[in-house]
């Protein structure tokens, strides 16, 4: 599989054409689940959900016959960890041809915590519609995309940093420097891309760079799940063992540390 590939091409999809996942893909996906994990171990559970049968739909996905939905144990670092696993689902679903959109604020929430059978000290972050793309977006689609300006990512020298926050990174290994770039592209809830990370020596430091306002619910930061997002991005790129060690290097105070990549070969 090519994932610079599918990571490069990978869009959220809003336009659906009304066709019900074929069988084999189902299968599939169903297949994929089993092997998808994080560096937390905190178990993620996957539920696909009919859209007919549980009478579901949420603001500008159109065509859409079924969702998938995760729920986490309310734990520490259970954002990350289900950006982590999610994210698997989302990539490799589109190695597949199909299309996701990470819903964490345009739904209902109750009606699907309800479907997905949401149980007292889990969390269901987000969820994603599960279909083919139709052949042309809808217009609210085409003017969701242009409100986040989704096909617009930040500078990679506005997002990495080598040794401190002012001198920027630039990696001459070539499987760094592709995961850089995988992170850089990656999706974010608004398309805020809060990721920020430091280097020092063979550990590359992952921070969360917090807008105003974010909740510190646990299960409720979608900040924290774009970092999860961002590490599993990194992971596919490098040999290396993800780690909670904060390094303690000062950072602004809207910057929040989230882990540590250390390659390991
Ligand atoms: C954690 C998270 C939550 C998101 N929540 C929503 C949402 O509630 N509604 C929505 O339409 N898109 C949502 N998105 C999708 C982003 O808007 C989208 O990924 C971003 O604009 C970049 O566009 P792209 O995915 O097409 O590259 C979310 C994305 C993430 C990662």
């Amino acid at each position: 599989m090519d994932w610079m590939e599918v990571i490069r091409t990978r869009r959220s999809v809003r336009t659906f054409d009304g066709r019900m996942l074929e069988m084999e893909h189902l299968g599939k996906l169903a297949e994929y689940i089993d092997s998808i994990a994080n560096p937390w171990r905190i178990p993620v559970e996957f539920v696909f959900l009919d859209t007919e049968e549980y009478k579901l739909s949420t603001p500008v996905i159109r065509g859409e016959k079924m969702y998938v939905a995760a729920k986490v144990p309310k734990v520490k670092h259970a954002e990350e960890a289900f950006g982590y696993a999610f994210e698997q689902f989302v990539l490799y679903a589109w190695s597949l041809g199909i299309g996701t959109t990470w819903i964490g604020g345009t739904m209902k929430r109750e009606d699907f915590e309800k479907a997905a059978y949401l149980q007292e000290g889990e969390v269901m972050c987000c969820i994603s519609p599960v279909g083919y793309p139709a052949a042309k977006m809808s217009f609210r689609e085409a003017a969701m995309r242009k409100g986040v300006r989704a096909d617009h990512r930040k500078k990679a020298s506005d997002l990495f940093f080598d040794g401190d926050w002012n001198t920027p990174l630039v990696s001459e290994d070539p499987d760094v420097a592709q995961a850089l770039e995988a992170v850089r592209l990656a999706p974010s809830a608004v398309n805020k891309q809060p990721w920020r990370i430091l280097r020092t020596g063979d550990k590359y430091h992952f921070y969360v760079r917090h807008d105003k306002g974010y909740s510190t619910e646990v299960g409720e930061d979608m900040q924290k799940i774009d970092l999860g997002i961002a590490l599993y991005h990194f992971m596919r790129f490098v040999e290396g063992a993800v780690s909670v060690e904060d390094p303690a290097i000062p950072a602004d105070e809207n910057m929040e540390y989230i882990a540590t990549v250390t390659i390991t070969r």
